[in-house]
């Protein structure tokens, strides 16, 4: 069923594409009216459209009756401003009227919301009679910098069109089997979590054989802490492009398409005002500089879905089908966008590819060790003195990381969360004898992901963080699987409990629960929240004692 959904939307292609086809009339409507023509211009029944369309937060007629959101993610929730944001942001626009939103990125100054299409943070909320009128205020910008000795992702080497130009006219005159070796010889994994080397992935494609392939950028980045990607599609847009583009001449692809979040909206902006300065200049289309290879880019804007960043998902999505999470094998490389070979990456993945290729291979497995290579971007929230995003190289210490780079904490904090709602929780004792290091953070029982670190107060009650934790995972969950779409309720029932102090929590139960989830779950979203769950069993268990009950 869901390869015919996969073939007849393919039939239409990215240029229509169907999902956004679904959001434009959603958006645009109040009740059903032009679903019929949809499922008739794309040969689907209705039910198909319909069913595709409930899927998404943004969607809904609940969402869509409201003005602002309030940001929930793990950062904001942590610092304690949200509750004062929403109740002045009621006082204004009325109590039916506020919702919530996952993550605006905003996690370096907190008190973020949406309003209007656009996001606000920090002393932004001081100016809500301004922003209400529609007036456009001064807004402050996350601070970033480079701790590397080479700057791969944040160097000023590709940031305007003639840099742009004479990059690409040599790598797209460069055998393509030599930039795959320099790809592989960099040890570049890929930064969207799973860590699967790069070059492999570029070159498995290649040799897929198909008359038609993709490139897809996954810009869904949801992960509460991280606004590394959101860096970077705004302020290094060109360097996120020239990675696609080279890996569309690698793979033998013309076209290719950025999965952006609809939570990010100025890299939304930034991202087109790039795709359209490149077109102009004709670095972008039908034989680019003359040779024999053209590709062009399409931008889809996801709407509000946290499971979209998994990239079955997140191609099932685009596709036009209910977000949920595909069995693999196949694989995108064989079987991807449309069922046709599609190399899906990371937005640092690829700025680090066009990284690798400018400044070259050797500089960039020269850092770290073989399997943690390279640099990567690393990001403080606000209980940093540095709050920002920062070049790091890997391998470096994690006590210089926070404490040289990150400037220390503003107040007590008694642990992290790294690498997002799904990377582990580590106590402050215990983060000190790491390096970054995507292998020794995994041995150690924890996660670096996509190294985005949230600070957990040393008075912040740890019932009610797993709380959040398993909210998180109950509204996100895709449904596919059993273990996820009632684990995560389960959880979240049992958290409901303590946190109302109705009842204790069975911790025989709970962790039943937990191995059940990590043993059976289809993907990572519902399978690896037991990670920090049994993080902050084994290290603040104590701190819960009271709303614990050991059922034998
Ligand atoms: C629940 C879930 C969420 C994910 N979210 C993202 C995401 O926001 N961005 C991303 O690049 N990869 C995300 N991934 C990983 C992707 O499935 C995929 O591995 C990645 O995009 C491949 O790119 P890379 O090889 O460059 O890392 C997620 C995976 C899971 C299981
Ligand atoms: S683990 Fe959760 S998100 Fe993943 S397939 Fe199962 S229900 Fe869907």
């Amino acid at each position: 069923m869901s390869k015919n959904i996969s073939n007849l939307s393919g039939r239409v292609g990215l240029k229509k594409n169907l999902f956004e086809k679904i959001s434009e009339r959603s958006l645009n409507s109040k009740d059903s009216t032009g679903i019929k023509e949809i499922a008739n211009e794309y040969h689907m029944g209705v039910s198909t459209i319909h069913g595709a369309e409930s899927f998404y937060e943004f969607l809904r007629p609940s969402h869509r009756a409201k003005k602002a959101f309030v940001c929930n993610g793990s950062a904001c929730m942590c610092s304690g401003t949200q509750e004062p944001l929403k109740k002045k942001l009621k006082e204004k626009l009325g109590d039916d009227k506020v919702g919530e939103m996952f993550c605006l990125g905003h996690c370096y100054e907190n008190k973020a919301f949406h309003y209007d299409g656009e996001n606000y943070a920090g002393n932004d909320i001081d100016k809500i009679d301004e922003i209400i009128k529609g007036e456009k205020i001064e807004q402050e910008k996350f601070f970033s910098k480079s701790f590397a000795s080479t700057s791969f992702l944040m160097d000023d080497k590709l940031s305007n069109l003639d840099q742009f130009k004479d990059v690409l006219n040599k790598f797209i005159n460069t055998d393509k089997q030599e930039i795959i070796k320099s790809l592989l010889d960099s040890n570049l994994t890929g930064r969207g979590g799973a860590g699967f080397p790069a070059g492999m992935k570029w070159d498995f494609c290649r040799k897929a054989p198909s008359e038609k392939k993709y490139v897809i950028c996954n810009a869904d980045e949801g992960d509460s802490g991280a606004f590394s990607d959101r860096y970077l599609l705004e302020d290094q847009p060109l360097k996120v492009l020239f990675g696609m583009i080279i890996c569309g001449y690698v793979i033998g692809s013309d076209e290719g398409v950025l999965y952006i979040r609809g939570e990010y909206p100025k890299s939304i902006e930034a991202i087109n005002g790039a795709i359209n300065s490149l077109k102009k200049e004709g670095l972008l289309g039908e034989n680019i500089l003359g040779t024999s290879f053209s590709f062009d880019l399409n931008i889809c804007i996801g709407q509000g879905a946290y499971i979209c960043g998994e990239e079955t998902a997140l191609i099932a999505s685009i596709e036009g089908r209910r977000a949920e999470v595909d069995v693999r094998p196949p694989f995108p490389v064989t079987e991807g966008l449309y069922k046709k070979p599609t190399v899906v990456n990371n937005v640092e993945t690829l700025a680090a590819a066009t990284g690798i290729l400018i400044n070259g291979a050797d500089k960039f497995s020269a850092i770290g060790n073989k399997k943690s290579a390279g640099t990567k971007l690393v990001c403080f929230d606000s209980f940093f003195n540095n709050p920002g995003v920062y070049e790091v190289e890997m391998g470096t210490p994690m006590k210089k990381v926070l404490n040289d780079i990150g400037g220390g904490f503003k107040e007590p904090i008694k642990a992290l969360q790294i690498g997002g709602p799904l990377g582990g929780v580590i106590p402050i004792s215990e983060i000190e004898k790491l390096n970054l290091d995507f292998q020794e953070f995994t041995a150690a029982g924890f996660m670096l992901g996509h190294a985005s670190i949230v600070s957990i107060p040393k008075d912040f009650p740890m019932v009610e963080y797993i709380h959040h934790l398993f909210e998180f995972t109950a509204e996100e969950s895709c449904g596919k699987c059993f273990p996820g779409r009632l684990g995560s309720y389960r959880g979240k029932e049992m958290f409901d409990q303590a946190k109302n102090k109705t009842a204790k929590i069975p911790l025989k139960l709970l962790n039943e629960l937990l191995v059940t989830m990590k043993k059976g779950c289809l993907c990572a979203l519902c399978g690896a929240i037991p990670t920090p769950i049994m993080n902050i069993l084994k290290y603040f268990g104590d701190e819960m004692k009271d709303d614990m009950v050991k059922d034998n």
